[in-house]
């Protein structure tokens, strides 16, 4: 038994053996392995830490929600996701308000508890045993959905219509929690399916209610009794904030709508008592151009479909709700355009974080007034952003754009004509084409995702060739008024900027280091090294070390220079071919023993690590077959003649080296 435990003891660093032996153990010496980690309750979102979960990505929401008046919704939804690290034991859900009545995890009743304290609202889920990789949950709830109050006073999540008319789902920031459980941050994006039951009656034809959601609306609306639901489908990664439901009396449209990549299908809706409703035909007939004139700055449309929904709220504002954005009472022209370009910017890429939303609301305004020149000949972005700049007072410039720390200036000033005066900026400096491709580089990078202003500025800075720290700590992150419009960076050169050459030989083992003396003091460079003309995955120091495997092939290393106000320079040094190593110096092998026939011959060759030690014995300069080891013992032919031991180390990659033991001569 206790020659068992120390053996237990002993394996017990292996997790394979310590499981193959549990069933042996008595009980009270198992091993307690955790069957798994409690998912966090935080995205780690600056501005929201109480929102979002950890420990799991969903991939897809279905949500069955069914509405009868006054304002009540019976719904199930079930949410497909994925582990991220270890099996979860316990996971959460962003979810404000209504009851929940049952939750299910892979088939089987889960227990779950609320959490409803401050700004943390969530529902806890512990399945009855840990979940790790896809996993499914499903919630059933009901109840009358409440709406949510933002750090800026402004109301949100499921927002009841007029008197039993209907209501509207809308999320920006934090809102979905109020009428599905999600994991609630613009990080974790995911595919929707919505499925919306609304009251039916035959006798009251087009006064029945209509349901609209995100994406493509799958067959026709199915009446089933005295309710009639209608199918949406998002196929597009969604962040839950850009989800949306509209429950109205709505006026439906729909059309094909010309795209330069295509065409797209519109699904549009329109409260007919909406003060607006006259120009909403005006409205839906720009949509083509306005989202074509996108296009030919921005590249293709990303949406999976288009459309309006114009409904009476009183929220004060429109919201770009994916595919399908959201207008309060009427629809005006610079907002259609700015609510469309977010399709592009928030839509298709969304901000990482809730303090970069700069990253929507700056091109959305941007985008506004340059859309709206080239269609409608209004101001052109220079005037309006140079004009801005121009007459903006140091107070508002205090706030930055980006990394704001105060939750309630999210749709502040600074957010929409900051980031807008900042985007104009960027174009005065790099040139409109440059801007340009800026701009399509971060929707060709990071469309489907979400993103940072730190990637933001990297694209820019790589689109460009410029260090732009300078440039975007003024602009975006600074807290005084810019002494001054910056003008276009001229297309000077960094100078010196001598082909990089390496300090010595290329060997295996040994450190080169590239040699830039020479260069531009006011230069920042960086490295890339290259084997055979591929980028060396992580080699982007000033030194590298050629391992084995790189022997005989050709390393170039790659110098950027980078100073603000010039563009980058990259010089590539000539060729140098990865030669065989050095071994460690080795010491002579040593041999004890009396070299008299019959006795035993002992060698010691010395140890090093990372090499191959190959032993051979000699007589009279010939090996002696089978004679590999340490040990000889003299035979009666070796009389007279000239023993000797020899070490042969080998490593892949570096020069053999043999040593030699010295001449005994055998009696
Ligand atoms: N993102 C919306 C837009 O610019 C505006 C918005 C959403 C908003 N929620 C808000 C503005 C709350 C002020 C307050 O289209
Ligand atoms: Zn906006």
């Amino acid at each position: 038994m206790s020659h068992l435990r120390a053996w237990i003891v002993a394996a017990a660093s292996t997790a394979v053996t310590a499981a193959l032996i549990t069933p042996t153990v008595p009980a009270d010496a198992a091993p307690t392995a955790s069957p798994g980690v409690v998912g966090a309750q935080t995205a780690g979102d600056s501005l929201f830490p109480h929102q979002g979960n950890g420990g799991y990505d969903v991939s897809h929401y279905d949500l069955d929600i069914a509405w009868t008046t006054p304002n009540v919704i019976t719904a199930t939804a079930t949410i497909t996701a994925t582990t991220t690290q270890q099996p979860l034991e316990q996971f959460s859900l962003d979810l404000e308000g209504l009851s929940v009545d049952a939750v299910t995890v892979d088939g089987a009743a889960s227990a779950h508890a609320r959490v409803d304290s401050g700004d943390t609202f969530k529902l806890v889920v512990t399945p009855a045993s840990p979940v790790s990789g896809e996993f499914t949950t499903t919630v059933t709830y009901s109840g009358t959905p409440v709406s949510h109050t933002d750090p800026d006073g402004s109301d949100e999540g499921w927002v009841a219509t007029a008197a039993q008319e209907g209501a509207v789902a809308l999320n920006e920031p934090v809102g979905a929690m109020t009428w599905f459980p999600n994991n609630n941050t613009p990080q974790d994006k995911a595919t929707f399916t919505t499925r919306l039951t609304v009251p039916y009656a035959a006798g009251l034809g087009a006064l029945n209610r209509v349901a609209v959601s995100n994406g493509v609306l799958v067959g026709s609306p199915t009446v089933s009794g005295s309710t009639r639901t209608y199918t949406w489908n998002q196929p597009n990664p969604q962040a839950s904030y850009l989800a949306m439901v509209g429950i109205g009396r709505y006026t439906a449209s729909e059309s094909d709508v010309a795209l330069t990549s295509g065409t797209t299908h519109e699904w549009s809706f329109a409260d007919p008592s909406a003060t607006g409703s006259g120009r909403f035909a005006t409205a839906r007939g720009r949509l083509s151009s306005i989202l074509k004139g996108i296009e030919k700055h921005y590249g293709p449309y990303p949406g999976s479909s288009t459309g309006l929904v114009l409904d009476v709220s009183s929220l004060g504002y429109a919201l770009e709700t994916q595919d399908r954005p959201y207008f309060e009472n009427s629809i005006d022209g610079a907002t259609l355009i700015h609510e469309l370009a977010h399709q592009w910017f928030g839509d298709a890429v969304s901000p990482a974080d809730w303090s970069d939303v700069w990253l929507n609301e700056g091109p959305a305004t941007f985008i506004e007034t340059q859309v709206g020149a080239d269609l409608g000949g209004g101001t052109s972005t220079h005037d309006t952003y140079y004009g801005d700049w121009k007459s903006s007072s140091a107070s508002f410039w205090a706030t930055p754009a980006a990394g704001f720390t105060d939750a309630s200036d999210l749709f502040g000033s600074q957010v929409y004509a900051r980031g807008a005066i900042a985007l104009e900026a960027l174009r005065t400096a790099l040139g409109n084409a440059v801007f340009t491709d800026v701009m399509r580089t971060w929707l060709e990078t990071y469309g489907g995702g979400s993103a940072t202003t730190a990637q933001f500025i990297d694209v820019a800075e790589q689109v460009s060739g410029y260090d732009l720290a300078a440039f975007f700590q003024t602009w975006i992150y600074g807290t005084t008024k810019p002494t001054a419009w910056p003008t276009a960076y001229q297309p000077g050169t960094l100078n010196p900027t001598p082909t990089p050459s390496m300090d010595s030989l290329v060997r295996v083992g040994r450190r080169v280091t590239v040699v830039t003396s020479a260069w531009d003091p006011g230069a920042t460079l960086t490295y890339r090294w290259f084997l055979d003309g591929k980028a060396v995955p992580n080699a982007y120091r000033s030194s590298y070390v050629a391992t084995a495997f790189s022997l005989g092939k050709s390393l170039t290393v790659a110098v950027t220079g980078r100073r603000t106000g010039y563009p980058s320079v990259t010089r590539t040094s000539s060729p140098r071919t990865v030669l065989r190593g050095f071994q460690v110096p080795m010491a002579d092998p040593t041999v004890r023993g009396n070299p008299r026939v019959g006795a035993t011959l002992r060698a010691y060759p010395g140890s090093h690590s990372n090499t191959t030690l190959r032993q051979q014995w000699y007589v009279d300069d010939r090996a002696v077959a089978r004679a590999t080891t340490t040990k000889f013992t003299l035979r009666p032919q070796d009389r007279s003649r000239v023993v000797r031991f020899a070490a042969r180390w080998t490593r892949p990659g570096y020069f053999p080296v043999v040593k030699y033991s010295s001449r005994l001569r055998v009696r």
